[in-house]
């Protein structure tokens, strides 16, 4: 990763902005292998130096990559006013930029990858990539193979264009409930809510069970997290490319 800035190391760790970390660098709080920092431009070569701030070392990660559970009632942002953000969750985190990859419905519960690695994201979120994202979802009423096909062809969700093909899988359907997965290849606002609304249903559980390869590890119970294994990232940045 080579050298960067003290104070940039230390504002993207969460020290502070700039102008706070470098108070503490003058301070004398900063420390770079057992001696006081010489100043804010110190570079720093993140494999070898040592940092401790305020007695605490430093760990410089220049990205991070956690495959979050999302439970129902937290919104996909990184602030917000009101409700508890997908952010928040990752109390872990050591950088500032942190943000997720897509959304999902503040009552949408599953996978969701967080991250401050853009360009992995956009590769993921670009609209021309059709990157399969696969949902198990409840609905109010029976669903049939009449649907299967419906889905297959494409539906009027009222946007300009029909839905790609999606490919619904129907593990039980009942006169009041029925239970289903559904993988689409796009990310329109709400697009599975609008799907089974074109058909006539009412959506009312939805968990999203993977994106392109990642799949949600079945240990993560709703508002767990975890790091990405170093396979689960070198498969997605593959399939991102
Ligand atoms: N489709 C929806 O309707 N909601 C989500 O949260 C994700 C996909």
């Amino acid at each position: 990763m080579g050298q960067i800035r003290l104070d940039k190391l230390l504002a993207d760790a969460g020290y502070g902005t700039r102008s706070q970390v470098r108070q503490l660098v003058r301070k004398k709080q900063v420390t770079v292998n057992g001696e006081p920092a010489k100043g804010a431009e110190q570079k720093i070569d993140v494999d070898e130096d040592q940092v401790q701030c305020m007695g605490r070392p430093v760990f410089y990660a220049e990205y991070e990559y956690y495959m979050l559970n999302k439970p129902a009632g937290v919104v996909s942002a990184v602030t917000d006013s009101r409700d508890k953000t997908v952010v928040e969750l990752i109390e872990e985190r050591q950088r500032r930029d942190l943000f997720p990859v897509g959304r999902l419905d503040k009552d949408t519960e599953g996978l969701l990858l967080i991250t401050n690695d853009g360009i992995l994201a956009n590769r993921l979120l670009a609209p021309g990539r059709h990157v399969d994202k696969t949902y198990y979802a409840e609905v109010d009423g029976p669903v049939t193979q009449m649907d299967v096909r419906l889905f297959a062809e494409g539906l009027d969700i009222g946007e300009e264009k029909r839905t790609l093909p999606a490919r619904l899988v129907i593990e039980e359907s009942g006169r009041e409930l029925s239970k289903v997965w559904l993988t689409i290849t796009e990310g329109k606002f709400h697009q599975v809510k609008r799907m089974f609304q074109a058909v006539g249903r009412r959506v009312l559980f939805l968990k999203r069970l993977s994106m392109g390869t990642l799949t949600l590890d079945p240990e993560l119970k709703p508002g767990e997290y975890r790091k990405l294994t170093d396979p689960e990232l070198l498969e997605l940045k593959r399939q991102g490319r």
